[in-house]
């Protein structure tokens, strides 16, 4: 592989949003590494990939797993010394999750856990690798539902989604993308926010207005390019936090 190829993990990469994010920026020359926490559905993700012509490989991790995410980290190092694009996509909702009033806060906690404590972590396992690199990038996968100025709009399409551990989770994971993206500001390293849309995945049951390869465009898009950091974007444009 040519030194210049750039080397990018996408978490939760097996199926839905992840999958064509690892499909697209594969597609665009990327070396793509799948984080998948389960062995079998990487391999059936590979398989995919590589039936398209596209080589990746992938790496095990689980959010909510300290030591696969330092393996993970180790196997990066190793086999490449660098990172440049951190794609955290991996995330859950739960079927006891709902409105502040009844949801259950086990189930608050579980969607934190992934959510927004992996993602901190996978970024904090990561940022050495992606110190290394020539133009370091993390887009953070979100959601109009973790804005509060959204989600405290009356006229808002949103506004009556309560599902109070997700859209908590994604307002911390906005919190990590605003105060690490002013962390990093010298580093050359960009950290944004992008909410890919209504994506019919299976998180969402397949409702959705979106299909998976539509959802990963935009969040594709700030894994490739653009100098912007500490942003909040959707595909309609900036989201207010
Ligand atoms: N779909 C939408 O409309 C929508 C809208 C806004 C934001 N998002 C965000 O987009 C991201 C992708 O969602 P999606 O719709 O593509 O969901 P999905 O089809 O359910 O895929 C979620 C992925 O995350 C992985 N994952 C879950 N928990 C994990 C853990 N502890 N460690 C590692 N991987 C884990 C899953 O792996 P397994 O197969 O092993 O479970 C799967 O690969 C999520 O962050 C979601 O919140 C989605």
């Amino acid at each position: 592989m040519p030194h210049e190829t750039r080397i990018a993990l996408v978490t939760g990469a097996n199926k839905g949003i992840g999958l064509e994010i690892a499909r697209q920026l594969a597609q665009a020359g990327v070396h793509v590494i799948l984080g998948a926490r389960d062995g079998d559905r990487a391999k059936a993700a590979v398989a995919d990939l590589a039936a398209q012509g596209l080589t990746v490989q992938s790496v095990s991790i689980d959010l909510t797993d300290d030591a696969s995410i330092a393996a993970a980290a180790e196997t990066i190092r190793s086999e490449h010394g660098r990172l440049d694009i951190l794609v955290n996509n991996a995330g859950i909702v739960d079927p006891q999750d709902g409105p502040p009033s009844t949801g259950a806060p086990e189930a608050a906690r579980r969607i934190m856990d992934t959510n927004f404590v992996g993602t901190l972590a996978v970024t904090q396992a990561m940022l050495p690798l992606l110190r290394r690199a020539p133009k370091g990038r993390i887009v953070n996968l979100s959601s109009a539902l973790g804005s509060l100025a959204v989600m405290g709009d009356p006229s808002s399409p949103y506004h009556s989604a309560r599902l109070i551990g997700y859209n908590a989770s994604k307002a911390a994971v906005n919190m990590l993308t605003v105060q690490l993206a002013q962390e990093l500001r010298d580093t050359g390293i960009v950290i944004n926010s992008v909410a890919p849309g209504y994506v019919k995945t299976d998180l969402t049951g397949h409702t959705g207005f979106m299909t998976a390869e539509e959802g990963a465009r935009l969040p594709v898009q700030y894994a490739l390019s653009g100098d912007e950091t500490g942003r909040f974007v959707e595909p309609a444009g900036d989201t207010p936090w």
